[in-house]
């Protein structure tokens, strides 16, 4: 049976890409900050049929995330898919020359600490081929026209983008494809009502980077199953 873990899982594309992989025949670690919350998202994949085992963990946290490795650790079994889902944008992210310097800081520990640090504490447990899957956006593009939203949290799909883009020519020679993708935009709280994709569709292309994508597409930017400019 494949393995994956998915950061930020309790709710939006996180959630739908755990549902879908578990649909395919994964046993899925559901990983997540909050208990709560957690247990209302396995009770509701309980619901469905499928099965999840619970991994807390904030990415912000680094003790979190060694603790999480550890609990991991202990069922004694490899990763075949690692999704960096968790992210934040923060409401008050409008103005990078005049925003409060905390904003940056909190987007940037979340959005690019996050995958990079979850990365090289799972980097023991993942499994020879494997996948890592950045949830990355087009606002952390250098060629469509950037500005006018959130500035912080585009820069820091930016910097997840070349965080991509190392991790892959070095994990080249251990066999783990790793690509960043935008889901496009989607229905989910932060994504908000007026988003064009429902949430299915905006997991589609993570799932499939995560099984059927080719091992040897690493080091991509990807979007609707195509790479894109970064
Ligand atoms: N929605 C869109 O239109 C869109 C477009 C482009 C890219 N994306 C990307 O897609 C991914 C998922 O976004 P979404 O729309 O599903 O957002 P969402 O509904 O706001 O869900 C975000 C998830 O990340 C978790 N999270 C945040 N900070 C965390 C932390 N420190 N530790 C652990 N988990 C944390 C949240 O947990 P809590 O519930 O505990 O807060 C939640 O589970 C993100 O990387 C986002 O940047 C989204």
């Amino acid at each position: 049976m494949k393995t994956a873990l998915i950061t930020g899982a309790n709710k939006g594309i996180g959630f739908e890409i755990a549902r879908q992989l578990g649909r395919q025949g994964f046993q899925v670690f559901l990983s997540g900050r909050n208990e709560e919350k957690m247990e209302k998202a396995l009770a509701q994949l309980t619901k469905e049929g499928l099965q999840a085992v619970p991994l807390r963990m904030d990415v912000t946290d680094k003790k979190s995330i060694l603790a999480a490795a550890r609990q991991f650790s202990s069922h004694d079994i490899k990763l075949d898919v690692l999704v960096n889902n968790a992210a934040i944008l923060l409401k008050t992210d409008a103005r990078i020359s005049s925003d409060a310097d905390e904003i940056m800081e909190q987007t940037i520990t979340t959005n690019c600490f996050g995958p990079l640090l979850v990365s090289k504490a799972f980097l023991p447990y993942l499994n020879n081929p494997a996948r890592i899957v950045m949830i990355s956006s087009s606002g952390g593009s250098m060629t469509d026209p950037v500005g006018g939203w959130s500035p912080a949290y585009c820069v820091s799909k930016t910097m997840l983008n070349s965080i991509t883009r190392q991790l892959a020519y070095e994990l080249q020679r251990r066999n783990i494809a790793v690509n960043a993708v935008c889901p496009g935009w989607v229905k989910t709280d932060m994504g908000g009502a007026g988003a064009t994709r429902p949430v299915a569709k905006g997991a589609e292309t993570p799932v499939w980077l995560a099984t059927d994508a080719p091992q040897n597409l690493s080091g991509k930017f990807i979007r609707d199953k195509r790479v894109i400019d970064w």
